[in-house]
């Protein structure tokens, strides 16, 4: 793995909306399985899926409060901690030690369920760039990549991928010429020319910034020449050699209206992401999915 995916670093595994209360997911980071879930009161873990009693799927269960119980034998294990607590069968029994599952260091930031499935670098990641955006960060949606993570993060990570402001949408389709592109160790500069597809016309110059970020997260930032404003965040999840999956998240100053709006197209936008990623070998602007 790239110096921005390792095993011990934090994953973001699911955005928290997508985690209700009393919720149980299943997800692999890196190919080891992991149940998420979150208790009624609101806290959310990461545990082993595999019940330590007979191997049953721990996301395949339901919470109890703070536990969550085994579906096939019911036996119920602490948050926390992940030890069993009661067994439905012998219920004046006291559970064996051994019933106990391994539990992961698990916190959420920045409407994101962050996990580790080894030792941490830190005990939170580093997450300033994230919280230093002037804007609130919106979450759009989760796209799977069946393609190695290492691959779709070089990828993301050197490519001007930002599509053009929300706001403006209406007004394409877009032609692209891209005037200057540099790229350095800490991520890539363009500048590019917006024209109109069906005249020609020149629409808007915008100049692209992408900040490669630690804990899988990569930052886009745009600015027209009016000052408009576009920020678009990847968080990566390596779930295994060869699928991905890129958290699309993006900030912004929106209205309730304009937010549905820019969700509905950064969602659009993201679908035609997973295309060129997948279909690199396709289309010789594979990598550009605004078109
Ligand atoms: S397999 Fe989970 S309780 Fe038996």
């Amino acid at each position: 793995m790239s110096g921005l995916l390792s095993k011990n670093q934090w994953v973001a595994i699911y955005s928290s909306q997508e985690l209700e209360p009393k919720g149980v997911k299943a997800m692999s980071v890196l190919g080891t399985d992991i149940a998420v879930w979150r208790e009624e009161e609101g806290r959310v873990h990461a545990w082993h899926n595999q019940c330590p009693h007979r191997g049953m799927r721990l996301s395949y269960g339901f919470v109890r409060g703070s536990r969550l119980a085994c579906l096939y034998h019911g036996w119920q294990y602490e948050g926390t901690i992940g030890k069993c607590a009661y067994i439905p069968a012998h219920p004046d029994l006291k559970p064996p030690k051994t019933a106990c599952t391994k539990v992961y260091p698990c916190f959420e930031s920045q409407g994101l369920v962050w996990v580790s499935i080894a030792n941490p670098t830190a005990d939170e990641p580093e997450l300033s760039a994230l919280s230093e955006l002037e804007q609130p960060l919106q979450f759009c949606r989760t796209v799977f990549i069946n393609e190695p993570p290492d691959v779709v993060s070089d990828i993301l990570k050197t490519t001007v991928f930002l599509p053009f402001d929300a706001s403006r949408a209406s007004e394409g389709p877009y032609l692209i010429v891209t005037d200057k592109i540099e790229s350095n160790g800490t991520g890539v500069t363009a500048q590019v020319n917006w024209h109109s597809k069906s005249n020609g016309k020149k629409i808007a110059t915008v100049t692209y910034q992408t900040l490669i970020r630690e804990q899988g997260v990569i930052i886009n930032k745009s600015r027209g020449e009016q000052g408009e404003q576009g920020c678009l965040i990847f968080a990566i999840l390596p779930i295994n050699e060869n699928k991905t999956g890129v958290h699309v998240l993006f900030s912004g100053d929106f209205t309730s209206q304009s937010l549905l709006g820019a969700k509905q197209y950064y969602a659009q936008w993201a679908t035609r992401l997973r295309w060129s990623l997948e279909n690199k070998n396709i289309r010789t602007d594979s990598y550009r999915p605004w078109f």
